[in-house]
């Protein structure tokens, strides 16, 4: 239609976004193939019928369980490239993209393996389309703290190719204020601060990623609207809450795309965005989430303001935001 033209055709930027969430079924059983990694699927429609998710954690028993597929820096660099092929189709100028290496270095992989990869698949992006991306750590918070720690370690060497740190995974339980020291260190990196929270877990998780990590956005945020005053403190701080209209309906987080509150947040003045988060798993890529809040009557002015938000809460200089607006 007119409108899905016109929301593929917005400059945006994507600033959640899992790359390990964009390996499709048909690439995951692809690489399985390549790399001779036994999956315990009967073939292309058995792994199909499994996307059917009842929370967070059912969800990410299959993507944890999926990731074991990827076993080499060509893997990585055509799993981004296809991520970014798709990215561009969908007017991104820019993706601020997480990974999540404990997960990779606990399948026996190395560190610098994936993120040599990921950088290849990047640079191919760059070469065919213009686009801009950059990575974000992502931490992954039900995983032992130590286990951070020593993701920073290895990090650390190559820091200066990171973008940002994140916090991800299984929420509930695993509150943000875990992970204080980990936040200070990656600070000191020079990293970029976000974090998940308010997905699952309560308003309470974003008011301790706030105050206790120091982020500058929040990733999906949605509770948000349980605590009015926290509402009006993002909204005067400019903090910008990356949201996921198919993600949250596809693991119930709301039971209807209209029920995202996205319409009272941008109400409240707080800088919304829309993302895909994981768009091999959740049933589309970022254009897809933005004509699903328009088959909701949200106005295209709504998302044309959403869209002008994914610029200015990316963390590109100032000359970058320039060249997208
Ligand atoms: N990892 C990948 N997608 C995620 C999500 N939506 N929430 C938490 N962790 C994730
Ligand atoms: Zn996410």
């Amino acid at each position: 239609t007119r409108t899905a033209q016109a929301l593929r055709t917005l400059p945006k930027t994507e600033l959640h976004l899992h790359i390990e969430g964009t390996l499709e079924p048909e690439l995951a059983l692809r690489l399985a193939e390549r790399n001779g990694v036994t999956l315990p699927f009967d073939g292309l429609d058995d792994l199909r019928s499994r996307y059917h998710f009842a929370d967070l954690q059912s969800f990410l028993d299959l993507y944890y369980q999926l990731m074991s597929v990827l076993r080499t820096r060509e893997d990585f660099a055509d799993l981004m490239f296809a991520y970014l092929t798709h990215a561009h189709e969908d007017g991104v100028r820019r993706a601020e993209i997480f990974f999540d290496p404990q997960v990779h270095m606990n399948n026996g992989l190395d560190y610098n393996l994936v993120l040599d990869g990921l950088q290849d698949g990047i640079a191919r992006g760059r070469d065919a389309y213009g686009i801009d991306a950059a990575l974000i750590l992502s931490v992954v918070r039900d995983l032992p703290v130590e286990s951070a720690q020593a993701l920073l370690d290895a990090a650390a060497p190559r820091a200066s190719e990171l973008l940002a740190i994140g916090l991800d995974s299984a929420e509930v339980g695993y509150p943000p204020e875990l992970f204080e020291q980990v936040y200070e260190r990656a600070a000191g990196m020079g990293l970029h601060l976000v974090a998940h929270a308010g997905e699952e877990g309560p308003a309470e998780y974003i008011r301790q990623a706030l105050d206790v990590l120091h982020v500058e956005r929040i990733d999906h945020g949605v509770r948000i609207v349980d605590d009015p005053a926290l509402v009006q403190r993002v909204a005067a701080e400019g903090i910008g809450l990356t949201v996921c209209p198919l993600s949250n309906l596809r693991l119930q987080v709301v039971d209807d795309v209209a029920n995202v509150p996205i319409r009272q947040l941008l109400d409240a003045g707080v800088r919304v965005t829309v993302n895909s988060d994981d768009p091999a798993y959740f049933g589309g890529y970022i254009a897809r989430n933005y004509t699903a809040l328009a088959e909701t009557g949200l106005p295209v002015t709504a998302l044309a303001t959403i869209a002008g938000n994914s610029i200015e809460a990316c963390f590109a200089p100032e000359e970058g935001k320039a060249a997208m607006r």
